[in-house]
């Protein structure tokens, strides 16, 4: 056995020890890559709603999402709400006409959620409306969206990154366990 030989043992096995890491380094980011993308993918709806047709046409945000300014929710618009338009525009419309079924049978439309807290998450809209806060910082361009979907993990991290940049005077409130985890 030469001296060489010797020397390339050690070699070649850290080699594969490098090899097997790679493997195991790209499956993990791949891995990661799914949970994310399906994270923040957009759900399946009943309906193929479009935000964007609808914004550009100047409907505003809170004509359909009318609880965000005051309540917990922003809350979703009744069927109710949508033929207040639809009796009279796009009747033509095959999705419409689908949205006009449900209308007539007296049904909710069964809407998929697309962001959600757990249960033990107390949020409201209403303190960050009232601090200015807007739409697209916590749901992205939902205006240019065909289909809702999340734009970013709305985890303990995030939400305190943006209560730690407030005023240090209401710190202490915003980053008491109790005003998360009621
Ligand atoms: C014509 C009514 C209408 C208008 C205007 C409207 N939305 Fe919506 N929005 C809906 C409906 C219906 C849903 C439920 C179906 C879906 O998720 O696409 C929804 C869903 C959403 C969701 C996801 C809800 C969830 O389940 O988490 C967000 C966020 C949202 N809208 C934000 C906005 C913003 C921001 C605007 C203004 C730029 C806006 N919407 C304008 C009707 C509307
Ligand atoms: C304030 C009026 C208004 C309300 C409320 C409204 N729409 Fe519309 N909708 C429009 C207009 C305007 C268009 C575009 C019509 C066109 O392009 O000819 C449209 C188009 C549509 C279309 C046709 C497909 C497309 O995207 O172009 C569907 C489906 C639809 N709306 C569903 C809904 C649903 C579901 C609701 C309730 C959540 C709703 N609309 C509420 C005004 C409204
Ligand atoms: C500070 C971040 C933030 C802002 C600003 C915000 N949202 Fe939300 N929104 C959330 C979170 C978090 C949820 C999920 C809440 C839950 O599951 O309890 C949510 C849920 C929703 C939902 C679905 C369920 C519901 O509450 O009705 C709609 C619709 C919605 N938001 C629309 C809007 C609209 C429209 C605006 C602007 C007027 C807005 N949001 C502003 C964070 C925000
Ligand atoms: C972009 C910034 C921002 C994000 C993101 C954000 N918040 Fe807030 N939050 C605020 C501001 C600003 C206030 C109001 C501050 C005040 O009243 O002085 C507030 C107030 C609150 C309050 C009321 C606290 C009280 O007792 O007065 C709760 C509860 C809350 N946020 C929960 C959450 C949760 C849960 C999340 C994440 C899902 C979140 N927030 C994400 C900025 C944010
Ligand atoms: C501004 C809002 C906010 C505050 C303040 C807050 N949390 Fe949370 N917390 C959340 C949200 C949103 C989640 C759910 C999303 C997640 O798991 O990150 C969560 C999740 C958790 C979980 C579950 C983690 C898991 O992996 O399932 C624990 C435990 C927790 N929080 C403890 C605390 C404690 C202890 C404090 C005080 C030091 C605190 N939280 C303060 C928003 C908050």
């Amino acid at each position: 056995m030469s001296l060489s030989g010797l020397a390339g043992q050690p070699r070649q096995a850290i080699r594969r020890f490098l090899t097997v890491l790679l493997i195991v380094a790209v499956g993990v980011g791949a891995a990661i890559a799914i949970t994310r993308v399906r994270l923040l993918a957009a759900p399946e709806q009943p309906i193929a709603y479009s935000h964007q047709t609808h914004v550009e046409a100047g409907v505003q945000c809170l004509y359909c999402h009318t609880q965000a300014l005051r309540s917990t929710i922003a809350g979703i618009p009744s069927v109710e709400r949508c033929m207040g338009c639809h009796t009279v525009i796009a009747t033509e419309d095959e999705t419409v006409q689908q949205l006009a079924s449900y209308w007539e049978r007296g049904e909710a439309i069964p809407w998929a959620r697309v962001n959600y807290q757990p249960d033990f998450v107390y949020f409201s809209h209403r303190p960050h409306m009232g601090a200015g806060i807007n739409c697209e910082t916590c749901h992205g361009n939902v205006a240019a969206m065909d289909e809702a979907r999340p734009t970013l993990r709305m985890d303990m991290g995030w939400c305190l990154e943006c209560h730690l940049e407030q005023d240090p005077e209401h710190e202490a409130r915003l980053l008491d366990c109790m005003a998360c985890h009621k």
